[in-house]
């Protein structure tokens, strides 16, 4: 975000915070729990969202370096092996060898190599993915080309920091993905110079909206948070914008916003008074704190079951070396353990809606007019799943 719409978002929110309202849908609207539990709804979402869209996988400075990986358990079963190169491009593989389809990479495991040698038969794969090396293969193989079987790579490409897959192979993810004030709230968050801190990975046993849902929204700080958030927020006051597609940014102001009108404006800082969420995809949600940032993977396993990551991104080492110092640890510790227990108490609800929906005693979920996000959400879901059509064809 450039510095022009930093003031005129301090301006908004203060404007707001005065007349006691927030950002608001003209409407309250209700949906059917169906979609949150029903198998078809989710066999629809991975037709047309998730093997049907670009999505977003994580940070490309999670592999940094030459040689760093990171596998991941992805959708649709998928194991992704994401490679910094030796070339220094980030790709993004199917954690599968092309022998016998043995995983090469345990799912969370991270590191650094040159070569990924498979652990049934040793086949060997450089940091680009192409096979360097299978013991007797030219006895064995008669008529494989190797050079034909390297690792597949899905289309993949980095943008703001961001490292994106096409989950269909045949298709590109395009470069102007991002509209322009998205990127610009990527550089203005500086996520290409952030290094990860810690990564911590779990099952939630919820549909993955419930959790995308419980990110976007100020009406449960002052009740589900209590005594985490609610002391630092404004309540129920956050100002959001979408530039198309899953793609938004949410600002949720705190009480060092209520100084802004006593400061000249040069000192107007969003890091310190508000913070910022990004949606990217379905896949990723991004919260920025004035020292952090925590990119949340969110895989959906199943209808009513997600696989969560919290990688926290942080400053490189401020004396410039490649060590934080004890302090810097102490603070990025606290960050990392204050995040998840802040989600927990988000998941721990989760999981008892999922429940209930399953359940099926009540069939409906009501948005209030302040939790207008969740309504674009959902408006933007109803676009991609081309909920119309999915109507009309049960009525056939
Ligand atoms: S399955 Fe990988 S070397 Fe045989
Ligand atoms: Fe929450």
């Amino acid at each position: 975000m450039d510095r022009a719409t930093e003031i005129r978002l301090i301006a908004q929110l203060l404007e707001l915070h005065a007349r006691g309202e927030t950002q608001y849908h003209e409407t309250t609207r209700s949906h059917a729990t169906e979609r949150y539990t029903s198998a078809q709804w989710f066999a629809r979402e991975k037709e047309r969202i998730f093997r049907n869209q670009p999505l977003a996988v994580g940070a490309a400075n999670e592999v940094p370096n030459p040689g760093d990986y990171l596998a991941l358990d992805w959708l649709d079963g998928v194991s992704l092996l994401m490679v910094r190169g030796a070339d220094g491009q980030v790709r993004v593989f199917a954690n599968t060898c092309r022998h016998r389809n043995a995983r090469l990479v345990a799912n969370g495991e991270s590191g650094c190599r040159n070569r990924f040698v498979c652990p049934y038969h040793a086949w060997t794969y450089d940091s680009q993915g192409q096979l360097a090396g299978a013991p007797d293969f030219e006895r064995g193989f008669v008529g494989l080309d190797k050079g034909r079987l390297g690792l597949i790579e899905f289309p993949s490409r980095v943008i703001g920091g961001i490292v994106f897959v096409h989950p269909d192979r045949n298709r590109r993810v395009p470069a102007d993905l991002l509209g322009e004030e998205m990127l610009s709230g990527m550089r203005y968050l500086d996520i290409e110079n952030q290094q990860v801190y810690k990564r911590r990975s779990y099952v939630i046993k919820a549909n993955w909206k419930v959790l995308l849902e419980g990110g976007i929204e100020a009406y449960h700080f002052n009740v589900a948070h209590k005594h985490t958030l609610a002391p630092f927020f404004l309540g129920n006051l956050s100002t959001w914008e979408s530039w198309g597609g899953l793609y938004m940014r949410m600002i949720l102001p705190k009480k060092p916003l209520l100084e802004a009108p006593d400061l000249p404006e040069t000192q107007w800082d969003m890091r310190r008074m508000a913070n910022i969420i990004y949606t990217l995809s379905s896949t990723v949600l991004l919260l920025a704190q004035p020292d952090n940032i925590s990119l949340i993977r969110m895989v959906p396993l199943a209808v009513g079951e997600t696989r969560i990551e919290e990688v926290l991104l942080v400053d490189r080492p401020q004396d410039g070396g490649s060590e934080w110092s004890a302090d810097e640890l102490r603070r990025h510790e606290t960050n990392h353990n204050l995040v998840n227990k802040i989600l927990m108490e988000d998941w721990v609800l989760g999981e008892t809606i999922q429940a209930n929906m399953q359940s099926g005693v009540v069939d409906a979920v009501h948005f209030g007019r302040f939790e207008s996000a969740l309504t674009w959400l959902h408006d933007e879901y109803e676009r991609a799943m081309d909920v119309e059509q999915m109507v009309v064809a049960r009525q056939v």
